[in-house]
């Protein structure tokens, strides 16, 4: 999808679709009243009929409108007048740009967010329309025999901005917006592919594939006889039930002078999580496909940022494996040594991402990282804790914490922080092993976080639970890229 920006009048600028705002109550915003006008009052008679009442999630199309430039004109709800903040924003342009796109228009011109948003400046309305646009415009169809015909496609989308020096800004914004948008879209792509075909070795060569375009990324695959040598023991352990082999992927970004430390980024990759010997119950399986969800978020933050170029150097660590039972799988009650040295007595097979990222997070070491994130579908208890709407963030770290929170808050990628601390970890105990893979039911999504604070001592860690936001279920199963947009901005940020 191509983004521009301008800040002549919507009324005259031809494009196949119009998109308009309409507010619930109050008074309408200036740029709908000039099309109303041109139009010889045709959003007013449609509003008090009520054909549009300006709800959040309506929309209302109207082919060949009189007194306009556009083929189409859109209108869609944007809730009450005096309360269009960003995620009224959103929610409008997201209910416009699924409905454009099941018209024929190869191009769009959005007008909604014209005269402003509340909390959003001009770079951030072209980032937020970039982003949103591509995200509601997304589909996984490359395994549907009868897709749609590439010449329908909406390709083409032009912000209107009331002044030239906001148009300008908001350029910026769309261009960075399309960067994050497409490491998005890589992210999704990945975890929506079916586990028959993204086992590990198909991510690594994803991951050389996409290192292979950039000039700013290279990539190194270490196999199942490296991560013996490094004594990856824990790591190695997942994947033992499965005929397709582990792999640890390494992707480097160079934005900066090589004595700058890296950011490393660690994300959970189990292709397909049956459970292992403590064998999930059948409904649902199928979603244990987005097990890689941390995974893929890290190699899409890769791919935004090598078109980003943010001054700054960062390492991903993906450990990828698929946890499978078998006459060779790892067992309950067995112990395995972590490259950090510590003896784990695996309870459960079922908590295996813990086990991929413990030794990865001990591999970040070797990289003298600045700071350490990891993200990870590692809990249902944390999908219990806060739903769907929110990533967990765990640190012991209050700035960082901060940063996080915010950087989410700026782009609609919504965390929320969680606690972890020691006491967290009693529960780890094993009357065998150093500590136990599980601990006690009750605060499972901190457990975990304590599980993995022990292998991240002395780093500035923080852990991403992504268990409840990586995917959708139900009717809209399917990838939704987070937390891509957080990484992106708390990268941009820190550079
Ligand atoms: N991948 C799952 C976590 C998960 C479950 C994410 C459901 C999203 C939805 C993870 O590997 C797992 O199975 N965790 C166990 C841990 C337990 C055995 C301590 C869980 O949450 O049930
Ligand atoms: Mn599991
Ligand atoms: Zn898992």
């Amino acid at each position: 999808m191509q983004f521009s920006t301008t800040s002549a009048s919507p009324v005259r600028r031809k494009s196949a679709c119009l998109i308009v705002g309409v507010f619930e109550s109050g008074p309408q915003s200036a740029t709908t009243r000039e099309i109303d006008e041109a139009s010889g009052g045709l959003i007013t008679r449609l509003h008090s009929q009520g054909d549009i009442t300006g709800k959040p999630g309506e929309s209302y199309i109207i082919a060949q409108p009189p007194g306009l430039a556009a083929e189409r004109l859109l209108l869609t709800g944007c809730g009450k007048a005096g309360n269009f903040n960003a995620a009224a924003y959103r929610k409008a342009l997201a209910t416009a740009c699924a409905r454009v796109a099941q018209t024929r228009s190869r191009d769009a011109l959005i007008a909604l967010g014209r005269d402003g948003v509340d909390g959003l400046d001009a770079y951030y309305l072209g980032r937020q329309s970039a982003e949103t646009a591509s995200a509601a415009t997304y589909r996984y169809d490359e395994l549907k025999t009868a897709t749609r015909k590439p010449g329908a496609r909406l390709a083409q989308l032009t912000v209107a901005l009331s002044t030239r020096a906001a148009a300008n800004q908001a350029a910026k914004g769309l261009a960075d917006g399309a960067a994050v948008a497409a490491g998005v879209r890589f992210a999704r792509d990945l975890a929506n592919r079916p586990p028959n075909i993204c086992h590990p070795t198909h991510l690594a060569e994803q991951a050389r594939k996409l290192a292979g375009r950039h000039r700013h990324l290279e990539v190194e695959v270490l196999g199942e006889a490296q991560m013996k040598k490094l004594g990856m023991g824990a790591m190695l352990s997942v994947g033992m039930g499965s005929e397709q082999p582990s792999r640890l992927i390494v992707m480097k970004y160079r934005g900066a002078p090589a004595k700058r430390a890296p950011i490393a980024l660690v994300g959970k990759a189990i292709t397909f999580d049956t459970g292992g010997i403590s064998l999930k119950p059948p409904p649902g399986m199928d979603e244990m496909k987005f097990d890689m969800g941390g995974g893929a978020a890290i190699l899409g933050t890769m791919a935004a940022i090598a078109e980003l170029k943010p001054a700054l150097n960062v390492v991903a660590i993906v450990p990828a494996c698929e946890n499978m039972p078998s006459g060779r799988a790892t067992r309950p009650g067995d112990i395995v040594r972590t490259m950090a040295g510590h003896t784990v007595e695996i309870l459960n097979t079922d908590a295996e991402g813990r086990l991929i990222l413990c030794d990865a997070i001990t591999y970040a070491r070797r990289f003298k990282p600045e700071l350490v994130i990891d993200a990870a579908t590692l809990t249902g208890a944390c999908v219990v804790a806060l739903g769907h709407q929110f990533t967990a963030v765990f640190t012991a770290d209050e700035p960082l914490a901060h940063e996080l929170l915010a950087a989410g808050e700026r782009v609609g990628d919504a965390a929320w922080r969680l606690p972890v601390n020691e006491e967290y970890a009693e529960s780890l105990k094993s009357n065998f092993a150093d500590f136990a893979n599980v601990g006690v039911r009750e605060g499972g999504a901190s457990i975990a976080a304590a599980y993995l604070a022990k292998f991240a001592e002395g780093l500035t860690w923080a852990h991403l639970d992504v268990a409840g936001s990586a995917w959708r279920s139900g009717k809209d199963k399917g990838a939704t890229g987070r937390p891509v947009q957080l990484l992106a901005e708390f990268l941009l940020a820190r550079q």
